[in-house]
């Protein structure tokens, strides 16, 4: 029998571009196939254009492919969908709904879409924020992400479609560049720390935030999909956490390495934002289900962006 497939959509963004690249690894590159709204791209993998809106396109790439597993990573993030929120509303959504309903209909096994700390919201605990508490998200992206996480829940429940999430903090890699986020920062300052010595950050120098270094990101969505289905309590979307640090903290840490760095503080927007969400957060649950577990802190992920970003 041919061995079925998996379908990354939404690949060519920050976090799917490390995805594809570990899941060929780890299942074979003949096993994955890497899509998005792009005519091109350059993957190690298969490539297929392809618009999750277009419910019978991804519907055809799914038979024609024997994909049974999908991960589902197409968004507008925070910052771009408060630009163009119907829009960000209809791709969030409509996206999500286009792949439910494929698993709904038997086509999937199983299927993997991120929610974010952007669910949170100002009345929210700011600090150790727990799996069950006050949700009211205040950004477009964060009632998306909010309403998926429910939708993914009854999808779950009713129709039995094993749908597995967790809450991305803040993603800090050096393979890929973020697109549109308020947390992104914390990836700009590296390029720009090792390009000019300086960087002008879009946040305040003590507007703290949950991140996490990419490699466990990718640790820990692939932990999740390989995870035996009962372990899996949680089908809304789970908090996960690895450190928590404002601009002046990791800028502090880039000084140890580039001496003469420097940087300045001009919050525009994304301020707003950022003051809604967490500081940090609390992930006993997904430590006790399935066994999460981060590995870099702040420290080791400064040398480890450093190092690679020098090359
Ligand atoms: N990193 C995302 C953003 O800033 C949060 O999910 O939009």
């Amino acid at each position: 029998m041919k061995h079925s497939k998996i379908l990354v959509i939404g690949a060519c963004g920050q976090v799917g571009t490390e995805l594809v690249d570990n899941l060929a690894d780890r299942f074979g590159p003949e096993r994955v196939i890497a899509s998005d709204i792009r005519d091109q791209a350059d993957f190690s993998v298969d490539y297929i254009k392809l618009d999750v809106l277009d419910r019978a396109a991804v519907k055809q790439v799914v038979i024609d492919n024997n994909i049974s597993e999908v991960y589902h990573l197409a968004a507008l993030l925070s910052a771009t969908a408060e630009k163009n929120p119907e829009f960000g509303w209809k791709l969030n959504m409509d996206g999500l709904f286009s792949i439910l309903d494929l698993a709904k209909e038997g086509l999937l096994k199983k299927i993997f879409w991120p929610s974010s700390i952007a669910v949170f919201g100002p009345t929210t605990p700011r600090f150790d924020t727990p799996q069950y508490t006050i949700i009211e998200p205040t950004t477009v992206y964060g009632i998306s992400k909010f309403a998926g996480e429910r939708w993914c829940q009854y999808y779950h429940d009713r129709y039995g479609v094993d749908v597995r999430s967790i809450r991305y903090p803040g993603l800090i890699g050096w393979k890929s560049l973020p697109g549109g986020g308020t947390t992104d920062y914390a990836v700009e300052i590296f390029h720009e720390a090792l390009k000019n010595n300086s960087y002008n950050c879009f946040l305040s120098a003590d507007t703290a935030l949950p991140m996490m270094y990419m490699s466990d990101a990718i640790k820990a969505t692939i932990d999740i999909m390989q995870a035996p289905s009962d372990t899996i309590k949680i089908r809304s979307s789970y908090n996960i956490s690895a450190m928590s640090f404002n601009p002046a903290e990791i800028a502090h840490e880039i000084k140890k390495h580039i001496s003469d760095f420097e940087i300045q503080y001009e919050p525009d927007f994304r301020q707003a934002i950022a003051n809604n969400w967490p500081a940090s957060i609390n992930d006993q649950e997904a430590r006790d289900h399935w066994n999460w577990k981060h590995e870099f802190d702040l420290r080791r992920m400064v040398v480890d962006m450093i190092e690679n970003l020098k090359g």
